[in-house]
């Protein structure tokens, strides 16, 4: 009976053993390795932006000198590239081409940092599983998206790109976006692989320049810089790519610490790394590298799977390994993570893309999809008297605002495939949906968000004055954000400010929509407005989107997901700082500081005399037209330890008269720790709908691993002591409870 048992486990064993080993995948790998000369791994290392079927490119992919093409977007032609890799080059391995699609290929979403306004995670899984299918069926098979750098500036111009400054709300939004972009298997011809960009600490860039240098702590470095790239690892990202960025000195694409240590050691992934576009190549820039040789050289140290237009790779490596300065042991490495991309893409089994007839572009689905990310992602800051929504008191509208009737602007930064011709802009949309209801005048005032001329102010105040409402329409072009677009100044552009001042005198209530690209410094206009709804730019569907919540048909439930500052200068400015050893006191404004004061009488405390400490708007913020209260939170216990769960719970009722969706959050603080805590971090949110009056309870699963952080030790340790624990409407907002951990 025993032997019979033994014999039972051993086989067990085996089988286990064997199907650990034998992963299909990895067996084709190592059969198609064996086949390779040095040249043609290389080959699979290069990526080349499209060049159509020029001799160049066709010659070059004949003799297995390309592994990837990015920005080919003419499916007859990618067809026709692919057919020369897989009939022509001698081993068939067939080409990857990639393209940017960040938020929408045809139907444009919200840019990322709205999306990360809803709040909604299903939301902006869905809005990446439509530019999957769209994206697709053109051919491409791999998007440089999620951007999940924690970007704390908004005069840095991808502030647009990103998620905003949160780890957390950051990692859930990338997962999201992966998932979406992946869908449920990458062999899925719909299925776009995704990338996790851009690694690391790229939002860190000083001053918010773009490809500036920056200083990262490696404390800080993993508390709030990497969690969103591990949670994209978790998710099983397909592929991570470098930043431009060096972190304390060391450009990413060379960064062994970075790429080797933490993503393949600790991390233990098994992906794709593929550089930005030449940024191996930007080392010799950078002053780390002499010339080519020794930038390919140190990128294939530091894992650099793949080369994105430095041809470092192509023309170096060979020579690399023949003298000895990199092991072929370490291009067969990079080889191997490129082919498994390919192989789990299905793209030896279906190279090819179907030509459709019709494209699955701008579906009825996809515009409904993308509308509800409108509704959701736009954030009411202000709504005085009530005045949103209109009522049906309203009889006229003055639709205003360089932002008013602007389709390619509303589309954001980094849409290259976009068309605006698509678009719906919020005054197409106000006078199709709601123009049978109400009268629309209109006149833009400014033609365009920079426009400084005076002409056009006197004729919006005209309009303004023969309606009962101003529906102004404000923001930045497109062009304002995004890559290599930042600004020093985060105002509102030209004469926009002018404009908000002008109409305001009118004395017609004033219902300010914002439009951009990051968080502007707006609290004289916030100020001057009746209502401000701040929207970023919502893509194809930003005008349908913004007209139903204008006029009541949807109730806003956006939150902010990056801190609006008072004032450039604040910047930095988020609300997971430290407390100071002078947290702010009595804070006392320039303007009402007696004259002739003495040095320390204003009592030497953390503040901006012109600023103050807070911000115009906290990170979480955002209003409804219901109301919501919290009751007081309840934990399951006041006391936990290791590897223990806290339930946090507390009930919220809908007091006001709109059905309407509140995202509770979930804060908490280390009080006392071996290094100075934030003063909150988010640890968990909900959307929850609630139904005018109705009260439903939320509760969260606080985990021991969840309270901890990196302490000076490069240890991730959970410490003893007191803990608070939040769940709130923001960031700012609530009473705390408080627990122990032992
Ligand atoms: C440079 C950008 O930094 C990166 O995000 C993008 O994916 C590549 N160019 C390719 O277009």
């Amino acid at each position: 009976m025993f032997q019979k048992k033994l014999f039972f486990i051993m086989l067990t064993a085996v089988f286990l053993g064997c199907t650990q080993t034998k992963d299909p995948v990895e067996g084709k790998i190592d059969e198609l390795l064996s086949k390779m000369t040095l040249q043609e791994k290389i080959g699979q290392m290069n990526q080349l932006t499209g060049t159509g079927l020029s001799n160049d490119m066709v010659s070059q992919i004949k003799s297995g000198k390309v592994g990837s093409i990015l920005n080919e977007l003419d499916l007859k032609t990618t067809n026709e590239l692919q057919r020369l890799a897989v009939k022509e080059s001698r081993l068939g391995i067939p080409i990857i081409f990639a393209r940017d699609v960040i938020h929408g290929f045809k139907t444009i979403f919200p840019i990322p940092l709205g999306q990360a306004a809803t709040w909604n995670p299903q939301l902006v899984e869905s809005g990446a599983r439509v530019a999957a299918k769209e994206a697709t069926a053109t051919g491409i098979r791999w998007t440089f998206a999620p951007m999940i750098d924690i970007a704390r500036d908004p005069r840095w111009g991808r502030i647009a790109e990103s998620c905003g400054e949160d780890p957390y709300l950051t990692s859930q939004m990338g997962a999201a976006m992966i998932r979406g972009f992946q869908g449920k298997n990458l062999s899925d011809p719909t299925s776009l692989a995704a990338c996790a960009k851009h690694f690391a600490g790229y939002g860190a860039t000083e001053s918010g320049k773009d490809y500036n240098t920056t200083w990262i702590p490696e404390l800080q470095l993993r508390d709030v810089y990497l969690p969103p790239f591990k949670v994209a690892v978790e998710t099983g990202v397909a592929s991570f790519m470098c930043s431009f960025n060096d972190i304390n000195g060391v450009p990413s694409s060379g960064n062994e610490f970075l790429n080797r240590q933490i993503l393949r050691k600790e991390w233990n992934y098994s992906g794709l790394l593929v550089s930005d576009w030449a940024s191996i190549e930007q080392m010799i820039k950078h002053g780390v590298c002499t010339d080519l040789k020794d930038a390919a050289r140190k990128a294939l140290k530091a894992g650099v799977d793949m080369d994105m237009m430095s041809y470092a790779y192509i023309n170096q490596a060979e020579g690399l390994v023949k003298s000895g300065a990199i092991s072929e042991k370490q291009i067969d490495d990079a080889v191997r993570n490129i082919l498994r991309l390919k192989f789990r893409l299905g793209l030896f089994d279906h190279p090819y893309i179907k030509e459709q007839a019709k494209m699955p572009f701008y579906t009825e689905d996809a515009l409904r999809k993308a509308k509800q990310a409108v509704i959701e992602s736009a954030i009411l800051l202000k709504n005085e008297k009530d005045i949103l929504p209109l009522t049906d008191a309203i009889k006229s509208v003055a639709v205003i605002g360089p932002l008013s009737d602007a389709p390619a602007d509303q589309l954001g930064t980094w849409c290259f495939d976009a068309e605006p011709s698509h678009s719906v802009t919020p005054l197409a949309a106000i006078k199709n949906s709601y123009g049978a209801k109400v009268k629309v005048i209109t006149e833009k005032g400014l033609t365009y968000s920079r426009d400084r001329s005076p002409q056009g102010i006197a004729k919006a105040v005209n309009a303004a004055k023969k309606a009962d409402v101003i529906l102004l329409f404000v923001g930045e072009e497109a062009v304002l954000s995004g890559e290599a677009h930042c600004r020093a100044d985060i105002c509102l552009p030209g004469a926009q400010p002018e404009l908000v001042t002008a109409l305001k005198k009118t004395g017609k209530p004033v219902v300010m929509i914002v439009m951009a690209g990051r968080p502007l410094t707006i609290g004289k206009q916030v100020e001057e407005a009746d209502a401000v709804l701040y929207a970023f730019q919502g893509g194809t569907m930003a005008g349908p989107g913004l007209a139903d919540l204008i006029f009541g048909k949807a109730v806003p439930s956006g939150k902010l997901p990056v801190t609006l500052p008072r004032m450039v200068g604040q910047v930095p400015i988020y609300y997971a700082h430290k407390m100071t050893g002078r947290p702010a006191e009595k804070i006392c404004l320039i303007d009402n500081i007696p004259v002739g004061a003495a040095q320390t009488s204003l009592g030497n405390t953390s503040y901006h005399l012109d600023a103050g400490d807070s911000p115009l708007f906290p990170f979480g913020f955002g209003l409804s037209y219901t109301s919501f209260n919290y009751s007081s939170v309840k934990i399951s216990k006041n006391k936990m330890s290791e590897g223990q769960t806290l339930d946090v719970t507390c009930n919220i009722t809908n007091a006001g008269k709109y059905d309407g969706a509140e995202v509770a959050q979930l804060y908490i603080r280390d009080v006392v720790g071996s290094l100075a805590r934030p003063v909150r971090e988010l640890k968990g949110f909900q959307k929850i709908n609630l139904k005018a009056g109705e009260t439903k309870t939320v509760r969260f699963t606080l985990t021991s691993d969840q309270l901890a952080f990196w302490n000076a030790d490069m240890v991730k340790r959970t410490e003893p002591g007191e803990f608070q624990v939040w769940i709130s409407t923001d960031s700012q907002s609530g009473k705390p409870v408080t627990f122990n951990y032992i």
